[in-house]
Parts: structure tokens; sequence; C-alpha cells
């Protein structure tokens, strides 16, 4: 990256900014260490451009904390953070010196719908009443735990266990064999996802607990012995 900044200034194209995702999800799960994203804060600090964490996958607790940047101990916020999916809505934070200076800059069909905030605070509250963002750190250590041992008893075809909170995922040694085990899982009642080149990834609900984590545990080994 710090090379990537030299190559746009030699270029005389300044970068304005950087978009990164706590864990690279499309991309096949990957997942960087809290010292590089430090790192990556510094970087972009010293060459004037922003920051911007997307966390509109990993947010609202899926990795068992509220933010996953959370994780990362960085010595001052991101200069913007995205957010979707669960919060059942599209939005950012930004620090005040990013706000347009003219109104209407940043504008679509359903912006300041009040539906849609009517939902998200109740959504909030549900999170907050119920504990699930505790519950998510819980059940996906448990499922972490149980991927490994999946992994262990079938290392030739489940490989690279990892995850935070429930935002698991695992590899296996190529696409074809990956989508032919997705495809079984589906058809042995397991929804789960594909990812990356040869990544399964499981995106849980807040609600999954060690009971559902069990079955999709009992259902990976059934479909793995029978491979
Ligand atoms: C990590 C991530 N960022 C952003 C988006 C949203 O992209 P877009 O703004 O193109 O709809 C998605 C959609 O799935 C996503 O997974």
């Amino acid at each position: 990256i710090e090379e990537l900044f030299h190559e746009y200034k030699s270029k005389q194209k300044p970068v304005v900014g950087v978009v990164v995702e706590p864990i690279q999800s499309e991309g096949g799960d990957y997942h960087g260490s809290p010292n590089f994203f430090q790192r990556l804060q510094k970087l972009t600090n010293q060459n004037g451009a922003a920051l911007l964490v997307d966390e509109v996958q990993t947010g609202l607790g899926a990795t068992g904390k509220f933010w996953a940047h959370e994780y990362f101990n960085l010595p001052t916020s991101p200069d913007i953070v995205t957010f979707s999916k669960k919060f059942q809505t599209g939005g950012y934070f930004a620090k005040a010196k990013f706000q347009p200076k003219q109104a209407y800059r940043i504008f679509n069909t359903w912006m300041g719908e009040p539906a849609k905030m009517l939902v998200l605070d109740a959504i909030l509250k549900t999170v907050k009443e119920e504990n699930l963002i505790e519950n998510t750190r819980k059940t996906g250590d448990l499922f972490l735990n149980g991927l490994k041992n999946v992994s262990k008893q079938y290392p030739q075809l489940i490989l690279n266990t990892r995850g935070l909170g429930t935002f698991c995922a695992f590899d296996m040694p190529n696409a074809s064999v990956r989508d032919k085990f997705i495809n079984q899982m589906r058809n042995a009642g397991i929804q789960i996802g594909a990812c990356g080149d040869v990544s399964v990834r499981f995106r849980p609900a807040l609600i999954f607990t060690e009971k559902h984590a069990n079955i999709v545990l009992n259902k990976m080994v059934e479909v793995a012995k029978n491979f």
C-alpha cells in the first residue's frame, strides 16, 4: 500500500482515500491483523488520504463486537464508516470535516425515509435487550472451535478455518469441490455461501445459538463423511 501511495504520487494522481473492509468478505474472508490496520491508518494520515472502513457485512455484531474495527485498537476512529445489511438500511458515519459543504451532495431516492429509522430503532433495542452481540461472541467461539474439530477430522477437505464471532469461514481444496460441498450442504438443509476462489463462509443471524451451531457442525460431518 505504501508503494501504491508512492506510485500515484509520482503520477501526480494523489490518493484521496483508502476503502477497506475489516474482513475482506467477497474476496474470500481475508483477515488483517490489528497491526495491519493501525499501520494503514498511520499511512493514510501521513499521506493526507481518508480511511473509509466498510462495515456493510461486518457491522452490527456479526463478529462479536458492534463494529469489527473495534478489534483493531485504532488510536483514532476511522474517518468514515459505512454500514448496511443487518441495519436494514444503508448509511455512514463521517468525521465532521467530511461533511459536504453543499446540501444534497450525497443523495439517493431512499434518503431520510422515516420508516427505516423506526425499524432500525427496533433492531437496535432488540439487539441490546436480548444481548445478541454477546450471544454472537459466545456462539462464535463455540462454532469456530467446532469447525476446527471438523477440520481435524477431514484435513484434506476443510482447511484454514477462521473467524470472529459467527463471521466464520474455511477453505476447500478447489472451487469444484467447494461448489459440490455447498450444494450437498443445501440438500442437507443448511444454507451456506461461497466467497473468494475456494472459501465457504457463514453469515448467520445474531439469534444463532449453540443449538444451531451444533446442527450445522453435525450436518458438515455427515456431508464430509460421504463426500
Ligand atoms: C462489503 C460490502 N460493501 C458494500 C456493499 C454494497 O455495495 P453497493 O453500494 O454497491 O450496493 C456490499 C454488498 O453486498 C458489501 O458486501
